[in-house]
Order: C-alpha cells, then sequence, then structure tokens
C-alpha cells in the first residue's frame, strides 16, 4: 500500500488557517508597523483578551508613532496601567523615540535594525517584519516553542542554550517563504488554541500525523521543564534512646514549624555531644548508657524548601533508672504497643530501620 505524503508543514497549517486562524483581532485591521508593533509589546506578557482595550485606547490617544514619542511618559505609564510589566511601557517610549530619531519616523523591515529597538527582542522583531513588512521571518514566542517542541520531539528545557538553538533551527526550517503574515499569525494561533500546554486538542491539528510528541506519547513530557532550584541542605542528630526493653523516648512536636503536634525523636545539633543532653535531660553520665552512631546519608528527609540529613545516634540504656519524662509532651514508645499516635515520616523510617533488640540490663 502506498502512502501520500504528507504536503510541508507550512502548507498544511496555512490551510488550518484559512479555515481556524484568528482574523478579526483589532490589530489584524488597518495593518501598520506602529500598529503591528503596539500590539507585539502588549502581547508579550498578556492575553489577546486583556489586550484588545488598551490597544484601542492606546492607538486612540497616540495614532502614530510620533504622538506617541511625544508624549511625557507619565501620560504613557498612565494609559499602560492595569497591564503590568511596567518595563515594556518605558520600553516603549523609548522604542518610539528611537524610531523618530534613528530611523527618520519609519519602522525599520530588517530584523538586525528592527531588534536595535528597546524592548523588541529577535522573536518580536521577525513577527513585526513578517506581519507588517509580510517579509519571511522565523518566530519563537513560548507558544511557538511548545508547537516545535512537541512536533519535533526536541527534548530539553527551551531555557538551555541547546534546546533553544534546536528550536530556532527547527522554526527557521519550516517559515515559508510567502504567506509570511498568515504563517507567523497561525503559529501563534495553533500555540494559543490547538497546542495548549494541558489537554492540547491534538485530533483537530493540521500537523498531528507527523507529530514527533504525538506519535510516542511525550505530550506531557513536552517542551521540557525547567530544572528544579538545587534545595539548601540542613543537618540534624536525632536520638534513638532505648529503654533495656525497647522502649524508644519521643517526644511531641509543638503545633507550629515542621511535624506539628507529630511525635518525634530528640534532636540536637551534630556537632553536639550525646552526653551533654543524657545529662540535662536525663541526668544520666555516660556510665548509664552505650552511643552508636548511624551513616548520616542513610536518612535525607527532603521537605519543600530543604533537605534534612540526619545522622542518627542510638543511645542503649543499661538501666531502669531513667527521670520520668513529662506524659503529656514525651513517651516511651513501643512498636509493637501500637500506640494511637502520629509519627513524623522520617521518624517511622528511622525506628524501623534500627536493631532494637534488648540489650542485657546492667547488674
Ligand atoms: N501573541 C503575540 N503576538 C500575537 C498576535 N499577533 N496575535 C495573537 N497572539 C499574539
Amino acid at each position: 500500500m502506498t502512502q501520500t505524503p504528507l504536503a510541508p508543514f507550512s502548507e498544511r497549517a496555512l490551510l488550518w488557517f484559512d479555515d481556524y486562524g484568528r482574523k478579526g483581532l483589532p490589530w489584524q485591521q488597518n495593518i501598520t508597523p506602529y500598529r503591528v508593533w503596539l500590539s507585539e509589546i502588549m502581547l508579550q506578557q498578556t492575553q489577546v483578551i486583556t489586550v484588545i482595550d488598551y490597544f484601542q485606547r492606546f492607538t486612540q490617544t497616540f495614532p502614530t508613532v510620533e504622538s506617541l514619542a511625544g508624549a511625557p511618559l507619565d501620560e504613557v505609564l498612565h494609559l499602560w496601567s492595569g497591564l503590568g510589566y511596567y518595563t515594556r511601557a518605558k520600553n516603549l517610549h523609548k522604542a518610539a523615540n528611537q524610531v523618530m530619531d534613528d530611523f527618520d519616523g519609519q519602522f525599520p523591515s530588517e530584523l538586525e535594525q528592527l531588534e536595535t529597538l528597546s524592548g523588541v527582542g529577535r522573536s518580536t522583531a521577525a513577527a513585526i517584519r513578517s506581519i507588517a513588512f509580510e517579509q519571511a521571518a522565523a518566530i519563537l514566542d513560548g507558544n511557538v516553542k511548545r508547537v516545535l517542541a512537541r512536533h519535533r520531539g526536541i527534548e530539553g528545557w527551551p531555557g538551555r542554550s541547546a534546546t533553544l538553538k534546536q528550536l530556532w533551527a527547527a522554526a527557521d526550517d519550516f517559515t515559508p517563504n510567502d504567506r509570511s503574515r498568515d504563517y507567523t499569525q497561525v503559529m501563534m494561533d495553533l500555540g494559543a488554541t490547538v497546542c495548549t500546554r494541558t489537554q492540547p486538542k491534538c485530533a483537530l491539528c493540521p500537523v498531528q500525523h507527523d507529530c514527533i510528541a504525538l506519535e510516542y506519547d511525550r505530550i506531557d513530557q513536552l517542551p521540557g521543564k525547567k530544572p528544579k532550584k538545587i534545595q539548601p541542605i540542613k543537618t540534624t542528630q536525632m536520638l534513638v534512646i532505648q529503654t533495656p526493653d525497647n522502649g524508644i523516648y519521643l517526644y511531641k512536636r509543638p503545633l507550629t514549624g515542621i511535624w506539628p503536634g507529630l511525635y518525634s525523636l530528640p534532636e540536637i545539633d551534630q556537632e553536639d555531644s550525646v552526653a551533654g543532653f543524657m545529662r540535662k535531660q536525663f541526668s544520666l553520665d555516660s556510665k548509664d548508657y552505650t552511643v552508636q552512631t548511624q551513616a548520616i546519608k542513610d536518612f535525607r528527609h527532603t521537605f519543600s524548601h530543604y533537605h534534612l540529613d540526619i545522622s542518627v545516634s542510638q543511645v542503649r540504656l543499661l538501666t531502669h533508672a531513667v527521670r520520668n519524662v513529662s506524659e503529656i509532651t514525651s513517651l516511651w514508645y513501643k512498636e509493637h504497643d501500637k500506640p494511637n499516635i502520629g509519627l513524623a515520616a522520617p521518624i517511622v523510617k528511622i525506628v524501623s530501620s534500627l536493631n532494637v533488640k534488648p540489650l542485657a540490663t546492667k547488674a
């Protein structure tokens, strides 16, 4: 059986655009470089639905780049208020003045020149060139990164330069020489409406048949996520203090802080001495117990903001003659009694990993 070869990516995307692409947005009417630039800056970090009103107010107040450049910055900031990311508004005003001063009031069409304008990066320059001047130029905004990472199966977080390089290569590769305005728009539309971050509508996608992520079931994994920040490591020393008949000393943690209200092992700093704690807490000295320290790497507990490396010192009492501890905030825990108390997660792990065979009591 012979299969009809697929049409090029851009052809399939453009056919879809003719039927389903967005065509009635305010900046798609009366297209001028000024209106395209203004809309692209507004759309950099803000959704279409929010931008519409602002775009209309801006173009009414400042119908030309000259009027915007000549306005006081305060007036621009005032009109921008509510759109957020105010650096964009400052850059907007500055770029309007650059167009007046450096380009005689006419927006340039070359990427290199567009990129000299404040607030205009590589992708925004390409959007302006393709939409306003109908010249081929590859765009790569956040939505387009998602479309291409999935379609080409490009692994890695797009913030990594190696990944970004591959994404730009794919964007360049797919960009056609004609219908530049529509092609830029369809890439944005596919990213915003079909190839969405969650629950993409792959069945409606015009480029589904050679989408690598779809074929290999990697839609949810692509594009790659930003690597997690390395979390700080804190250390502590926990003491497993055992009576000759295997009762383990636990105390109830306060209701604030970590493990609120749960029972836990007593802790001291890693460099502090067990002897000091035993003297203070139980009035015992070193002839009354033996001490054994476990390897610390065995116990790492990870919280949302840090790792806790726990070294465990096992203290085996050689006497029953321990000072009574308060019934309310502490107890001698025996696993087989199954006491009805809440234990912090690492405590369960530590206690169940220890050798709890009773020692002979000292005569
Ligand atoms: N996001 C950035 N540019 C856009 C445009 N021209 N249309 C819709 N969404 C966009």
